[in-house]
């Protein structure tokens, strides 16, 4: 039965900067969904999903795949890389998971990730030393800046015109190449073969571009229950997270209207997600960071290495602080949270309730490096717990210190707490 709280259409975000355990949510929660929505980023996303014995890492493949009777869609909203989609495709089929035309939809108006995308995205992080942003060189910021240049970019839809595809890339790769010389002495790309294998995959792609918002405003009609599986956090949001150090879409809730094209009033649940402590891949402010044993027992026990690039997750403990404003700036109905499972066999563990900056304390979050650089977390501790909570099946089952640091944390961020992951896998998941 769809627990009351889940009536209606639901959105869930990352509250902290990505790696919260979306996928394994999005999964759980599709068991009552007729529809999952990828709406914004691109491959930079790593989701996993854990069923029985068998993990799934998904990139671009919204994770209501993984049920069958599910409609996936790729919405506008995505930077879509056809190499990386495909690839995922044939992985899953050869693990025996059904995907075709009629569980998978992809929007006509998404964008493609180029070669050239990727290429500069590795070229401007080399070139910028330990002043670049620590991307994941997927192509994402460059491609969403071809976006917003409109000369330069192609969309799914591009792909299905093979001489507008020729003369694009052709012209492209014309100013391209001169760029990429004269900035990074790079040598130049051939738009020959880029373009046969571009629109080869367009050709493959092709039974499955539809329109996202038509598909969404018909499953509206047909009384079906949508979930948004959003990717990334409210903390990396190009708009609202810690610029710079930020991804290039607006992947807090705010961005799933334009990014899969339906009106506010679609959605009624506002599921944040957020890990019991906190992580963060790349660079970027980070006041509750541990570089110390904390930080590699949370890393150790979390298996916090990046779904995606491999990369050792910093970590660090929970900021109530920056998750209320990701709760305020989401209209967060709802928490779901993950990992707690990891932070079992500490002492005492902390929570971030607010900054001390230059001598006072800050009334709010404020999403500003040069802030979050200088502030200092003013702590609360709390006693730990000990034993493994992996089999805990019931909230009233987890020790009373990790009820207490979960109702703590409820309080202090101001939205209920209505699930608790205590293990990867599908079951170990508790609903209050
Ligand atoms: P996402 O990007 O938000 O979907 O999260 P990732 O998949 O990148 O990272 C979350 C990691 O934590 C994955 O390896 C999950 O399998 C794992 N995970 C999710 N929930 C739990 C949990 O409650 N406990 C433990 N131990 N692992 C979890
Ligand atoms: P999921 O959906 C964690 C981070 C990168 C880098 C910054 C910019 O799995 O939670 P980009 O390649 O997007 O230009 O990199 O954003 N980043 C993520 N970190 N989880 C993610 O996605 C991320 N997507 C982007 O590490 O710091
Ligand atoms: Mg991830």
């Amino acid at each position: 039965m769809t627990p009351s709280f889940l009536q209606g259409n639901t959105a869930v975000v990352g509250l902290q900067w990505g790696d919260e355990g979306k996928g394994k949510i999005v999964d759980f929660l599709t068991e009552h969904a007729d529809v999952v929505v990828r709406y914004c980023g691109g491959a930079n996303a790593g989701h996993t999903v854990r069923i029985g014995n068998e993990k799934y890492a998904t990139h671009l493949l919204p994770v209501g795949i993984f049920r069958p009777d599910v409609l996936n869609i790729i919405a506008n909203g995505v930077v879509l890389d056809p190499e990386v989609l495909l690839r995922e495709i044939d992985e899953f089929i050869g693990r025996g998971i059904a995907i075709s035309p009629v569980n998978l939809r992809l929007s006509y108006k998404a964008h493609v990730v180029m070669p050239w995308h990727k290429a500069e995205d590795e070229f401007r992080e080399a070139a910028a030393g330990d002043k670049g942003i620590g991307t994941t060189k997927r192509g994402i910021g460059p491609c969403y800046a071809d976006k917003m240049h409109r000369t330069t970019a192609i969309r799914v839809a591009d792909l299905d015109h093979e001489e507008r595809l020729r003369e694009r890339v052709q012209r492209i790769l014309v100013d391209r190449n001169k760029v990429f010389k004269a900035l990074y002495d790079a040598p130049p790309l051939e738009w020959g073969p880029i373009f046969e294998t571009y629109r080869d995959y367009g050709r493959r792609l092709k039974p499955y571009v539809d329109d996202s918002t038509k598909l969404l405003l018909d499953a509206a009609g047909a009384r079906k229950t949508v979930v948004f599986e959003g990717a990334h956090a409210v903390l990396l949001d190009v708009d609202h997270g810690t610029y710079p150090y930020v991804t290039s879409s607006n992947c807090s809730a705010l961005g799933l209207y334009t990014g899969s094209g339906v009106p506010p009033q679609y959605v009624q649940n506002f599921f944040g997600i957020i890990k019991a402590y906190s992580t963060r891949v790349g660079g970027g402010p980070f006041p509750t960071e541990q570089g110390n044993n904390i930080g590699d027992y949370i890393r150790e026990r979390g298996n916090e290495y990046g779904t995606t690039t491999r990369r050792p997750r910093r970590c660090g403990w929970f900021d109530a602080m920056a998750v209320k404003y990701a709760v305020d700036l989401c209209g967060i109905t709802q928490i779901a949270m993950t990992l707690l499972d990891v932070l079992s066999g500490l002492d005492h563990v902390q929570i971030c309730t607010g900054y001390k900056y230059r001598g006072a304390r800050l009334d709010y979050f404020r999403a500003d490096m040069d802030v979050l650089a200088e502030v200092e977390p003013i702590y609360e501790t709390l006693p730990g717990w000990r034993g493994n909570i992996t089999g805990a099946r019931k909230f009233e089952e987890l020790p009373k210190e990790a009820q207490q640091y979960v109702k703590r944390i409820e309080q202090l961020v101001g939205a209920p707490v209505k699930m608790v992951s205590v293990g990867p896998e599908r079951t170990a998941t508790l609903i209050r």
